[in-house]
C-alpha cells in the first residue's frame, strides 16, 4: 500500500483509548468504519462521518459485516488489563486470541491489510535490557498468552497466505482518553490521586520500570505500518527509555504541583520488573521517531 488516503479502513476498538485516537487521524481523508462494543469506548468520541458496527469482536457475523469492502484493519478491541485476564483466562483466550484470528481470516478473504494492537507482555520478564523483537518470549499473564497467540498469527497469515500483516508490540502506552479506573494504566491512576492530593499508591518498591510511550506516537506507528512494503513482521512501540515506578510517581507529583504522599502498597503478583524497548528495527524499516517525552506529555495531561 503506498498511501494512505481513499482507502476504506476499518478500527476495532475505534472508539476507546488508542483505537479513537487513531480513527480522529484517519477520519479526514479515509473511509472509516468502527467496530466496538462501547464496553469501555464512547460513542462521543467518534467523528459524526463514522459508520458504527456496535457489538462484540467475537461476533463473527458482525466482524464479516464490518470487513466487507475495506482494504485495511487496525486490530485494537481488546482485554487490556492484564490482572482481569489472570482472573478471566477464557474470557482473555476469547477476544484476545480468537477474535484476532477470524480478524485475519476475514481479511484474507478480503484481501485486507491487518495492522495489530500487540503487547509487550509477550516478552514476559526480560533476561536484560532493552528488549529486541527476537529476544526470548515468556508471557507470566494470560495476556500475554494471548497476545503473543494473535502476533504469532498474524506473522504466520503473512507467510502462510501472503497476507500483508504488522503486529506492533506496544510498551506502556498513556495520554488523553485514557480510562481512570483500577485496571486502566499506572499513569491515570497517579494523575488521578495526584489531582485529588490522595495518597500516589505505588505497588511493591517501584523500582520496576517501564518505557511509558504516548498515544500520539502509537498512532504515529500505526500510520507507518499501514504503508510500510516491511510487512510479515513485528515492531516495538516505545521510546526506548524508561523510569521506575517511584520516579514517575515523584514525576507526577511535581508536574501536578501535589501535596500527595507517596505510599507503598503490596506488589502485584507476576508483574515485570524491568521493561524498556528496544527502538531499532521500528526506527530503521518505518522510519519511526518517538516525540513527545515523559515530562511533556504528562505536562500536556494536567492542562
Ligand atoms: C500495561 C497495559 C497492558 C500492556 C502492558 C505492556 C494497561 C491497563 N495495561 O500493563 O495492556 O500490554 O502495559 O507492558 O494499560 N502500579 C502501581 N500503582 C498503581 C497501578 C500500577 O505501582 O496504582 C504499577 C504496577 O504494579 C506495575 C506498573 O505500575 O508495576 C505498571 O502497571 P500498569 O499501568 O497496570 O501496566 P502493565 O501491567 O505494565
Amino acid at each position: 500500500m503506498q498511501q494512505l488516503s481513499g482507502t476504506s479502513v476499518l478500527v476495532t476498538g475505534g472508539a476507546g483509548f488508542i483505537g479513537s485516537h487513531l480513527v480522529d487521524a484517519l477520519v479526514p481523508e479515509n473511509d472509516v468504519r468502527v467496530l466496538d462494543d462501547f464496553s469501555t469506548g464512547r460513542r462521543e468520541r467518534l467523528p459524526e462521518d463514522v459508520t458504527v458496527y456496535e457489538g462484540d469482536v467475537r461476533d463473527a457475523g458482525l466482524v464479516e459485516r464490518a470487513m466487507e469492502g475495506v482494504d485495511l484493519v487496525f486490530h485494537t478491541a481488546a482485554l487490556i488489563s492484564v490482572p482481569e485476564s489472570t482472573k478471566h483466562p477464557e474470557r482473555s483466550h476469547d477476544i484476545n486470541a480468537r477474535a484476532t484470528l477470524s480478524i485475519l481470516e476475514r481479511a484474507r478473504r478480503v484481501d485486507a491489510r491487518v495492522v495489530l494492537s500487540s503487547s509487550c507482555a509477550l516478552y514476559g520478564p526480560p533476561e536484560s535490557t532493552p528488549i529486541h523483537e527476537s529476544d526470548a518470549k515468556s508471557p507470566t499473564s494470560p495476556y500475554g498468552v494471548d497476545k503473543l497467540t494473535a502476533d504469532t498469527y498474524a506473522r504466520l497469515y503473512n507467510d502462510l497466505y501472503g497476507l500483508e500483516t504488522v503486529a506492533l508490540r506496544y510498551f506502556n502506552v498513556y495520554g488523553p482518553r485514557q480510562a481512570e479506573n483500577p485496571y486502566s494504566g499506572v499513569v491515570s491512576t497517579f494523575l488521578r490521586q495526584a489531582r485529588a492530593d490522595e495518597p500516589i499508591t505505588v505497588e511493591g518498591d517501584g523500582a520496576q520500570t517501564r518505557d511509558f510511550v504516548h498515544v500520539s506516537d502509537v498512532v504515529q506507528a500505526n500510520l507507518l505500518a499501514a504503508t510500510t512494503d516491511a510487512v510479515g513482521d513485528a515492531y516495538n512501540v516505545g521510546t526506548g527509555s524508561s523510569v521506575s515506578i517511584e520516579e514517575l510517581a515523584r514525576l507526577v507529583r511535581t508536574t501536578a504541583d501535589s501535596g500527595s504522599e507517596i505510599v507503598h502498597v503490596d506488589a502485584r503478583p507476576g508483574d515485570v520488573d524491568r521493561s524498556r524497548a528496544d527502538i531499532g528495527r521500528i526506527r530503521e524499516r518505518l522510519g519511526y521517531e518517538p516525540r513527545v517525552s515523559l515530562s511533556d506529555g504528562l505536562a500536556d495531561l494536567l492542562r
